[in-house]
């Protein structure tokens, strides 16, 4: 009996020592990705503003920019060793302010130069540039949380008509992309009057990643290990 519960003492203190590990190893991952870029003091200073100045830091933090060391100079100029505003927002740094058209394009282009390029020669890009009410690259993708948009939900902000919009490339709407839907639109039109109903079958997205997928592992493991915990304490009971 004594064997039995000093064995299980040792697996749940090996079992506990491998998760502290684990957890600590993570903790030191994430400050060696991000612990440099924190301490700039444009990072320093906003945070402290509240509202609208320091909404950016938060929305930022965590961002797939913030995790490849994206700094806000590197959007808006200006010299993040400085801790004086005046010096730190100063335009001799080069600091540009919210950059809002063609200088907005400029300073996502020092990285993305080819969507940039794709971007300013489409449809939207050049109603955009024209002041014709396109949208920019922060409208689809935020300022300071840059991600990925749902389509077409965000175009909806816009456009009536999204009929087909999730099977073009948004940044690169172009006259043959129009003549595509407008195509669309009309098959679509036919099948209605014919009374076949066009297929909606739903997509589902295979959205899980491998970090969530981990977490739901790792969960069941310990939900598996506290359930065979349970039952042995039942048995030892019953003994
Ligand atoms: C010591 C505090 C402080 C530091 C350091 C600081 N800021 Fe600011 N920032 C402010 C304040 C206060 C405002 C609002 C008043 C203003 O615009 O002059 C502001 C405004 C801004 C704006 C909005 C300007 C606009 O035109 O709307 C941007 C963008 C900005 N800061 C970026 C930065 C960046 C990038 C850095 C680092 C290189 C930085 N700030 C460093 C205090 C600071
Ligand atoms: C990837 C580029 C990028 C980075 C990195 C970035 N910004 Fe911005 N920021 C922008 C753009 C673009 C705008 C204009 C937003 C708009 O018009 O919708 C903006 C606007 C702002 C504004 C004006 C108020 C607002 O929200 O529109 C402030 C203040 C600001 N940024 C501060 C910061 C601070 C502080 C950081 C660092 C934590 C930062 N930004 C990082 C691109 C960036
Ligand atoms: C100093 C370089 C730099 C600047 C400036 C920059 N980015 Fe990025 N951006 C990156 C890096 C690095 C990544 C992550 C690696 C990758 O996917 O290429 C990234 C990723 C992205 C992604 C992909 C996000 C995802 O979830 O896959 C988008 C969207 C994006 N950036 C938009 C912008 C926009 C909009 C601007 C201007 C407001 C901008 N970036 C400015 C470097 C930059
Ligand atoms: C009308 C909305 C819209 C606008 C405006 C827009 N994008 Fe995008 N962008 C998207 C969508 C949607 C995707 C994803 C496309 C895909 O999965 O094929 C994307 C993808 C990206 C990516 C990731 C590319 C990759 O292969 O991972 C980057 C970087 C990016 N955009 C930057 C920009 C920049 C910079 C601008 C401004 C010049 C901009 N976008 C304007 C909707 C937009
Ligand atoms: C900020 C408003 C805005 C948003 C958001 C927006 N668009 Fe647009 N879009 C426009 C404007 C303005 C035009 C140019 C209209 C014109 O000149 O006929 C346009 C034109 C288009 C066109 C070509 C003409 C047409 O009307 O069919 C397509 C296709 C299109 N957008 C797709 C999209 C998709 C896909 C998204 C979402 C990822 C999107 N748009 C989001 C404003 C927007």
């Amino acid at each position: 009996m004594i064997e039995k519960k000093s064995g299980l003492a040792v697996f749940i203190c090996a079992m506990a020592l491998v998760f502290a590990v684990s957890a600590l190893g993570q903790k030191n991952a994430s400050q060696h990705k991000s612990g440099a870029a924190k301490n700039i003091s444009c990072v320093t200073c906003h945070k402290t503003l509240g509202g609208e100045l320091a909404k950016p830091v938060a929305e930022w933090t965590g961002s797939v920019h913030q995790q490849n060391g994206i700094t806000c100079n590197m959007c808006h100029g200006g010299d993040p060793a400085a801790t004086s505003m005046d010096k730190a927002m100063s335009k001799d740094h080069g600091f540009i302010g919210a950059p809002h058209g063609q200088a907005q394009f400029d300073a996502c282009g020092k990285c993305h130069a080819t969507e940039v390029a794709e971007y300013a020669k489409s449809i939207m890009g050049k109603a955009y540039l024209e002041g014709k009410g396109g949208p920019s690259c922060a409208k689809c993708h935020g300022a300071h949380h840059n991600a990925i948009p749902e389509v077409p939900q965000l175009c909806k902000s816009c456009h009536k008509d999204t009929t087909g919009f999730d099977q073009i490339d948004p940044m690169n709407v172009t006259e043959a992309t129009v003549q595509m839907l407008s195509k669309m639109k009309i098959k679509l039109g036919e099948q209605k009057v014919a009374g076949t109903r066009p297929s909606v079958v739903p997509k589902i997205k295979e959205d899980l990643d491998p970090y969530v997928i981990g977490l739901i592992a790792f969960g069941g493991s310990i939900f598996v290990f506290i359930l065979g915990y349970i039952i042995y304490l039942i048995l030892e009971k019953r003994d």
